[in-house]
């Protein structure tokens, strides 16, 4: 049987100080915002992969063509004995990389949502038995440290979840990121691409409503943490394209005036009819964008491939 480590880099209490936090802060700010990390309790991971499934949602099926078709290449590329993957999810797509890289020792999936690291964890061991697989549950965001495990190294962060980043927050991930490898280490990078904004916003605004269950889902997760009374019924979900930043943006509109209580905090939120709580952006980007903001942390596009239609890129840094 393979070994199945699961290690928790924060204590559970510093996950609730630091939603807690966040929940003041966005709350308190103008415009409000909550930062979309904390959509992914086991309910909104469940959600996100029913996302990836609708026929609006392009972005999973454009990065697993791009997986099937390079990842021999990425393999050869980088001779990986250690694949690191943040926000590593249900490691779905995961599994071709896997497969291509046959001197791989040991797989680190690094995630906030700890039922996704066990479901897919457990999926894993049971499909790989001879691969090492030692699960973190940590923030991204928020100075990691990774087991010592051989390398060289490949960070693999997929699925576009770069663009759920600020800019200024992409470049602090960037550098962070580039602390962290050797040379010989590779960074292999998901991004979305800009495109028809008719495309983009039903992506984010589907018919069978999945998005807009994942939207108000966060507000779930700030009633059961910290005892708070949104009625999710009473916020709309909205996505919208801002094409001067070439990001989606997803919203919740307040339907009506109203005031949430977060007792936790002791707080009351006063709400006026359509006013709107900032949720999440999803950046789109450009092949210049990503060698620029990959050059400012210092590395290199070194490949960059795209699925067949052109909607999203894997982009390859190899550090020398
Ligand atoms: N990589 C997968 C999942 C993408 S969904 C795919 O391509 O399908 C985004 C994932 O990132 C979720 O599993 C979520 O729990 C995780 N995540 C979001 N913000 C995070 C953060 N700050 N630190 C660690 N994981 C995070
Ligand atoms: C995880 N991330 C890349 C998704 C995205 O497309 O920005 C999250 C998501 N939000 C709504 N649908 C999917």
């Amino acid at each position: 049987m393979s070994p199945f480590l699961l290690t928790r880099t924060l204590p559970e209490d510093a996950t609730e100080a630091a939603l807690r936090a966040d929940v003041l802060k966005g709350l308190s700010h103008t415009p409000k915002t909550l930062p979309p990390k904390w959509f992914y309790d086991a309910h909104g991971s469940e959600l996100f992969e029913q996302i990836t499934e609708l026929p609006e949602y392009y972005p999973t099926r454009a990065e697993r063509e791009i997986l099937v078709a390079r990842s021999g290449e990425i393999a050869a590329a980088t001779g990986a004995r250690t694949l690191v993957e943040l926000g590593s999810g249900s490691s779905e797509k995961t599994r071709f990389l896997l497969d291509a890289l046959t001197g791989l020792h040991t797989y680190v999936p690094v995630d906030v949502s700890e039922s996704a690291l066990t479901q897919a964890g457990h999926a894993l061991i049971a499909q790989r038995p001879e691969l090492s697989v030692h699960a973190l549950i940590a923030d991204f965001t928020a100075g990691l440290s990774l087991p010592d495990t051989p390398g060289p190294r490949l960070l693999a962060f997929l699925g576009g979840t770069i663009g759920n980043l600020l800019p200024a927050e992409r470049a602090a991930f960037l550098s962070s990121v580039r602390a962290l490898l050797a040379p010989g280490d590779a960074l292999l990078l998901g991004t979305d691409l800009v495109k028809d904004e008719d495309v983009l916003v039903r992506a984010y605004d589907d018919a069978a409503g999945v998005t807009a269950a994942f939207n108000k889902n966060v507000l779930t997760v700030v009633n059961r943490e910290l005892d708070a009374d949104f009625d999710p019924g009473a916020f709309d979900h909205v996505a919208l394209w801002d094409a001067e930043n070439e990001w989606i943006e997803m919203r919740l509109r307040s339907r009506t005036d109203q005031t949430v209580k977060v007792p936790a905090l002791d707080l009351a939120v006063d709400f006026a009819a359509g006013e709107e709580l900032h949720t999440e952006i999803s950046a789109k980007f450009r092949k210049d964008g990503v060698r620029e903001e990959l050059s400012a942390a210092g590395l290199e596009l070194a490949h960059w491939w795209t699925d067949g239609e052109g909607r999203f890129a894997l982009s390859l840094s190899v550090v020398r």
